[in-house]
């Protein structure tokens, strides 16, 4: 049994939304096996043929509104310990959906932007946003058409509140990744950085990933999340 932390950072991906209906990124039949990354999630895509990318968004906002996707026990079970928990506890996730909200997280960082949420190119002001959006909406801050944008963290943008995340990696004495690849910097190195400060380091993924932590668990989140963060509570 893990013994309990005082301080935990849980860095959550796209599988933790898997079972929820929302497909990840680099599955087989993942969003980037049918849309080109460069057109869709960079700013010289959006430059290019922002239609595209408006659209993009807007329809994976209306999937997201769907009746159809709800928060899981993976999501539940996160937000049932950091109410219990009686130390330190931040959840980073690199999903934009707001799923994690709705199961009731709250000390939360959407390090990669929220799809319920809009920015104006000039003001930099961002707004909530529950319908579709394009090229010809008006700002409600300049009352122009063509300065919004998705809220999104695009490849080659900085992402979001990472003072933050590091001052809470680098305190932590548990850091445990939820359903993420891996594959995408600078979310790859949480785990280097809670490790300087000796923090155990936990995996929860399907499979197990490249990344070396102390300990992996296999299996989908759904189990392997409720199952770890109650023995945790417990322990
Ligand atoms: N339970 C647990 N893990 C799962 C499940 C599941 N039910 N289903 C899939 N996974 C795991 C996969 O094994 C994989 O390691 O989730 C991971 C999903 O990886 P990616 O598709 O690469 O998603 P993610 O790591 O969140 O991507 C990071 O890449 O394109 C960008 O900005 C995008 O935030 C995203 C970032």
């Amino acid at each position: 049994m893990t013994s309990r932390p005082r301080s935990i950072v849980v860095l959550t991906g796209a599988g933790i939304s898997a079972e929820s209906g929302i497909e990840t990124f680099r599955a087989a039949e993942g969003l980037w096996a049918n849309h080109h990354v460069e057109d869709v999630a960079t700013p010289g895509g959006f430059a290019k043929n922002p239609q595209l990318v408006y659209e993009f968004y807007n329809q994976r906002r209306r999937q997201l509104l769907s009746s159809e996707i709800s928060p899981n026990t993976a999501h539940s079970a996160l937000a049932k310990f950091e109410h219990e928990f009686d130390g330190k506890f931040l959840l980073v996730t690199q999903n934009v959906d707001n799923l994690h909200e709705r199961a009731g997280s709250q000390n939360l960082i959407h390090m990669h932007g929220e799809l319920l949420k809009m920015r104006c190119l000039n003001s930099r002001l961002v707004f909530d946003v529950g319908t579709d959006f394009d090229y010809d909406t008006h700002c409600r801050c300049c009352g122009s058409a063509g300065n919004l944008r998705p809220h999104v963290v695009w490849f080659g943008e900085m992402p979001l509140q990472m003072n933050r995340i590091n001052t809470a990696l680098e305190n932590c004495d548990m850091f445990v990744s939820i359903g993420t690849s891996g594959n995408v910097y600078p979310a790859s190195e949480f785990y280097q950085t809670a490790k300087i400060r000796k923090a155990s380091t936990v995996e929860l993924n399907l499979e197990r990933t490249g990344s070396s932590f102390d300990q992996h668990v296999c299996g989908p989140a759904t189990e392997s999340v409720p199952q770890f963060f109650e023995s945790l509570l417990r322990s």
